[in-house]
């Protein structure tokens, strides 16, 4: 009946669609929602930076996928005036490809490095002297008359995004001189970007039903665009286009997101727990296993929302759920 792709209508992580929808992404500063301590901090950075016609320091950004990393980018690009290069860690194959972008750069530019955390090894060795002293080091010839000659490259602001910042060798984390942590959203912080959002895809949607899909975004501003984009196909075909509670509601229990926004992987995360190891705790390899999800997905997707939402609690001898999850499904102990 409906086109619900095999994928999971849940997952944060970026879709070809939600690319083709740049049209819902904030522009400015004053229209990001949420994130006031970040927003708070860089609004400092940038202003410092303006007054004294300096370069931003480099700018790492964390946490999980949908939270606006690469939206905060482009609009830190954009209130210092300056371009923006976009990249991504697994594209740069080798030292010279980096070498070929950064001399490429101008003055203040932005390379916004996505995923920087799978960023090769040679690759990152470039990055060390390219971020504290603008330049390369660069080997000519080969064997006992090689040497290496110093380039200046333009001064450049480096962001960098990534999942977890764990995952960062120290080196590359060190020479970040602003690092900051986007926290997943609240309900009121959601249900103002899916109203910004209908607004923008002129859709008809009635209060309630705005903060029934805000509650099940888990928390990602992404997943609230992609679900609120779902349920108004759901009107158009099964209402009159108008997107009322009754709508949201049925909507979603056809798409399999609960009351609570677990979607199919969650409820399958927690129901193993819970069913196959009493609860836990389990480590995360025999988990992953017994799910056939990869430990990146549950780490980086599941987990921060489970916990948060206090369905899970992560413990040094595994993953716990919690009694809230027992009453969730219904299970006894
Ligand atoms: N603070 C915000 N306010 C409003 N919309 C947001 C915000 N952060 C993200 N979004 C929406 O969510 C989508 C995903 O954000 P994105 O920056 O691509 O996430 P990330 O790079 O962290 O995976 C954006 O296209 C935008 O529409
Ligand atoms: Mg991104």
């Amino acid at each position: 009946m409906f086109d619900i792709n095999q994928d999971r209508l849940i997952d944060s992580s970026l879709k070809i669609e939600d690319e083709s929808e740049v049209s819902l992404r904030p522009r400015n500063i004053s229209e990001y929602i949420g994130q006031t301590n970040a927003v708070n901090q860089l609004n400092i950075f940038i202003e410092a930076a303006k007054k004294r016609n300096e370069t931003l320091d480099h700018v790492l950004l964390y946490g999980p996928p949908g939270l606006g990393k690469t939206t905060l980018s482009h609009i830190i690009a954009s209130e210092m005036g300056v371009d923006i290069k976009v990249t991504s860690g697994p594209a740069i194959e080798r030292a010279g490809d980096l070498a070929a972008i950064l001399t490429n750069l101008k003055d203040k530019d932005i390379l916004f490095i996505d995923e920087i955390h799978r960023i090769n090894r040679n690759v990152e060795e470039v990055l060390y002297p390219a971020m504290e002293d603008y330049c390369l080091d660069i080997i000519i010839g080969k064997g006992p008359s090689a040497r290496s000659i110093r380039l200046d490259i333009p001064k450049f602001t480096l962001i960098g995004a990534t999942t977890r910042t764990g995952m960062l060798t120290s080196p590359l984390r060190d020479r970040f001189g602003v690092i900051l942590n986007l926290d997943l959203y609240s309900v009121e912080q959601l249900l103002e970007i899916v109203t910004r959002s209908a607004k923008i895809l002129d859709v008809p949607i009635n209060n309630d039903a705005a903060i029934e899909i805000a509650r099940r975004s888990r928390g990602t501003p992404r997943i609230a665009n992609r679900l609120l984009k779902r349920v108004r196909d759901y009107a158009q075909v099964m209402g009159d286009g108008k997107i009322t509670l009754k709508i949201a509601k049925e909507s979603l229990l056809v798409f399999e997101v609960d009351e609570e926004g677990l979607d199919k992987v969650d409820q399958r995360l927690l129901q193993s727990i819970i069913k196959n190891f009493a609860g836990g705790p389990v480590g995360l390899d025999t988990l992953a296993a017994s799910i056939g999800e990869d430990k990146e997905t549950i780490e980086e997707v599941c987990e921060p929302f489970l916990i948060q939402k206090g369905f899970l609690n992560r413990t040094p001898r595994g993953r716990v759920a919690t009694d809230f999850a027992y009453k969730h499904f219904n299970c006894k102990r």
